[in-house]
């Protein structure tokens, strides 16, 4: 897809009612491929993952500002060029049969999904200070480097400096605001970034909010939620989707909503 595509208002995201969360965090080490891959073989179709960029300004899959808890690394992944993140295990911690899972690039990201048929929800999860930098490259590489053939990603981030560059670098991204709690003026700050979604925190949500979201044409998701039975409550109040650590929990209970 091209970066002159220009969003015409509220479109309906093509992301289905389950999403697999950093991949299928539950099942594998979170947003690596091995990740990935197990999301497509629980019959997944779409993953959420998070990312930063190196200390060279690579775009890579990595949720935590620090190396430490998902990896064999230390010290800042803004610190950390490419050549040092492409040495680390990033599987050993979750499981010893995923020693030596690395930690993917967007780009290493994007060549898997092409080849699972899979679509994204790309979180942009800046460390502190690079939220112009790491929106625009994320931006850029999602604009320009997209499959054919893939369904559009979703663009989302908690920071609504980032989905503003986003906004201008490439308008023809649809996006999504992130929120632990639905903020009051939800309907000021979706329309002034040009978002089509709200993604929130499942436990803070209620009824009648997933209705007035909806009800004024946003899409409504809900994170991340590995209860089944609280899926089926989420999903007939009418959220349009979940994303899971466990999305094969969710799939059958989504099928019969
Ligand atoms: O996109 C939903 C979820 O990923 C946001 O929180 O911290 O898991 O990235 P977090
Ligand atoms: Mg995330």
């Amino acid at each position: 897809m091209g970066s002159d595509k220009t969003m015409s208002g509220k479109e309906s995201a093509l992301m289905p009612k389950v999403c697999g969360h950093r991949g299928a965090a539950g099942h594998a080490p979170e947003n690596t491929l091995a990740s990935i891959k197990k999301a497509a073989s629980l019959g997944v179709r779409w993953v959420e993952f998070d990312t930063k960029l190196t200390a060279d300004g690579v775009a890579v899959l990595f949720h935590d500002d620090d190396l430490g808890r998902t990896t064999d690394g230390a010290g800042l992944m803004a610190e950390t060029s490419l050549a040092d993140v492409r040495c680390l295990d990033a599987g050993s911690w979750f499981g010893e049969e995923f020693q030596g899972e690395g930690v993917p690039t967007l780009e290493d990201a994007i060549r898997e999904l092409s080849a699972l048929g899979l679509g994204a929800n790309v979180e942009i999860k800046p460390s502190p200070g690079r939220e112009e930098e790491t929106a625009r490259t994320v931006a850029e590489i999602l604009a320009d480097r997209w499959p054919d053939g893939v369904a559009p990603p979703m663009v989302s981030s908690f920071k609504e400096d980032v989905l503003a560059t986003v906004r201008d670098t490439a308008p023809g991204l649809e996006r999504a605001l992130l929120a632990f709690e639905i903020p009051g003026d939800w309907r000021e700050r979706l329309k002034r970034l040009g978002c089509v979604a709200l993604h929130v925190q499942a436990k803070h949500l209620m009824e009648t909010q997933v209705r007035a979201v909806r009800g004024e044409g946003f899409a409504l998701r809900a994170f991340t939620v590995n209860d089944p039975t609280e899926a089926e409550k989420l999903l007939a109040w009418g959220v349009d989707g979940i994303v899971s650590d466990y999305p094969d929990r969710i799939l059958a209970v989504a099928e019969s909503t």
